[in-house]
């Protein structure tokens, strides 16, 4: 078997492509969407984010407000800043670059965000809205692993998904949206203390691997014929790669392709969905404070 590989970059492409007729017609009424993505300091993996994110907002015509501080900004500061962005109208969703450095309470701050501006979905109001199928933000690489799901029409009512990591960030809110009624999946989650990893990923028909670890998830891992769905993105060194370091995923992803009947690449596979939902996130924000939703 030779499995359908989900093309995300041009499934994040598309939906860039509707958010940025919204934008334009909501403009058009008078509210400009508008994303203030703070970074402070210079992680090169958290600076290449950014990037990406600013060169997104130009393309779906949003306004970029991001802040570029320096590694030596106190805790304080950075509250205030989030503070300054929560009380300014003009400004609809707040994303602060994680990881912080090491003198910032990564939680404190993301508590500050005020939750109707948490475009990341990250605020504990919105972790709650989430669980309890409430609208509010969904966090992005989860809600792009969901709109993968249904875009390549795989069912996931009924069947086994097993989600490998448990990260606030991904491996949580996966399992938690795949549970809910909307798409009706029993799910299992793994993590670093789940004794026979093999022995449930192979009971997977849906198998999403978020355990930050390169190639983990091996050919005989999975199951003939599961949807694989690698939210991994791991550095290796390349010394033939121009940068010194290629991106592979959780999942070997080669031979997994001869045993599953579709999987994501790493690159061009969850990862360009991230900001993808990003976009749309801040225009559903922007929508709320127009009175559209
Ligand atoms: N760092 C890596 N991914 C993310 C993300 O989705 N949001 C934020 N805020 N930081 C990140």
């Amino acid at each position: 078997m030779s499995a359908t590989v989900i093309d995300g970059f041009s499934v994040a492409a598309s939906v860039r492509a509707r958010v940025a007729e919204s934008v334009a017609a909501l403009k058009a009424k008078g509210t400009h969407a508008c994303l203030a993505v703070v970074l402070v300091g210079e992680d090169p993996a958290s600076v290449s984010y950014v990037t990406g994110k600013a060169k997104a907002l130009a393309e779906v015509g949003m306004l970029d407000r991001s802040l570029h501080l320096p590694a030596s900004t106190t805790e304080s500061e950075l509250l205030a800043i989030v503070d300054g962005l929560n009380a300014d109208p003009s400004v609809h969703g707040i994303l602060v670059q994680l990881p912080l450095p090491k003198h910032i309470d990564e939680n404190r701050v993301i508590m500050k965000i005020d939750p109707a501006k948490d475009v990341d979905g990250f605020h504990p109001v919105s972790v709650g809205n989430m669980v309890i199928g409430r609208p509010g933000f969904l966090p992005c690489t989860p809600h792009g692993v969901m709109v993968l799901l249904e875009e390549a029409g795989i069912e996931t009512r009924g069947r086994h998904a097993v989600v490998v990591g448990r990260s606030n960030i991904v491996g949580k809110p996966v399992a938690i949206l795949l549970a809910n009624r909307k798409y009706n999946a029993t799910v299992t989650v793994c993590h670093t203390g789940t004794k026979d990893l093999a022995s449930f990923t192979r009971q997977a028909d849906i198998l999403v691997a978020a355990a930050g670890k390169p190639r983990m998830i091996t050919a005989d891992m999975i199951k003939p014929g599961a949807a694989v769905i690698d939210v991994g993105v791991n550095r290796v060194e390349d010394p033939t790669a121009k940068k010194g370091y290629r991106l592979v995923g959780d999942v070997d992803f080669v031979p997994a392709c001869e045993v599953a009947s579709f999987i994501t690449p790493v690159p061009r596979g969850v990862g360009p969905m991230t900001i993808a939902m990003l976009m749309e996130n801040t225009l559903l924000s922007a929508r709320r404070a127009a009175g559209e939703e």
